[in-house]
């Protein structure tokens, strides 16, 4: 399976996509890794480094440095571990682009929409969203120490990324998973991803 997780920055995801990929291999016996985007391929550091530091200047560059990260963490990770059989959890994937760089820069979502279909960019089965309040993860990004040139654009700009995943959520509610964040610790939260997805029926083979 091909599951994806995303959320706002500050949102727990990292946390969770760890808990979760090893209690695939620990717990279900199932054949895992674990990715991230952006830079989750060979060579994807520089990239990555690039596109958080801000200093892009054309509306469109980073959103074609996103794109690119995808089609090469596509080509080298995604789909050769899930032609062999893997199961493959990726933080952020597809539609951070469409959450940050559509509903947050204002670019075209049928553009996206149509590069996505055009690359044969792999559709996950599942995209768990860890729903956070943009105040909440802009605390807990604050407190991890340096803020990236996403988190320093401020509560505005996480509202309408935040808008933006629930809207995508909407366009394909079968696929998407929502976990909503409030108080809980991250065992808390993986506690309730594991019994949703059983309520689901998801992952309840074994
Ligand atoms: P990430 O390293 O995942 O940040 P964090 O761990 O804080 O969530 O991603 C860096 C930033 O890149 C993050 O603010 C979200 C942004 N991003 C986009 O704007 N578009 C994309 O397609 C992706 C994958 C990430």
């Amino acid at each position: 399976m091909f599951i994806t997780f995303e959320g706002i920055d500050g949102s727990g995801k990292s946390t969770q996509a760890a808990l979760f990929s090893k209690w695939l291999i620990e717990h279900k016996q199932r054949r895992a890794i674990l990715t991230r985007e952006p830079g989750g391929w060979p060579g994807g550091a520089l990239l990555r480094d690039l596109v958080v530091s801000g200093s892009l200047r054309h509306q469109w560059s980073e959103a074609f440095l996103f794109m690119l990260d995808r089609a090469e963490h596509v080509a080298t990770v995604i789909q050769p571990a899930l032609d062999s059989g893997s199961d493959v959890v990726c933080e952020r994937y597809h539609d951070s682009t469409l959450a940050y760089q559509v509903w947050g820069r204002g670019l075209p979502l049928d553009t996206f929409d149509q590069l996505a279909k055009l690359s044969a960019f792999p559709v996950p089965d599942l995209t768990v969203l860890f729903d956070i309040s943009p105040e909440r993860g802009l605390r807990r990004a604050k407190s991890r120490g340096k803020l990236d040139s996403f988190e320093k654009e401020g509560i505005s700009f996480m509202t309408k990324i935040r808008d933006g995943y629930l809207a995508l959520s909407k366009r394909d509610p079968d696929r998407w998973l929502i976990i909503e964040c409030t108080e809980e610790s991250s065992e808390e939260v993986f506690s309730i991803l594991i019994k949703s997805l059983v309520s689901r029926g998801i992952f309840c083979d074994k």
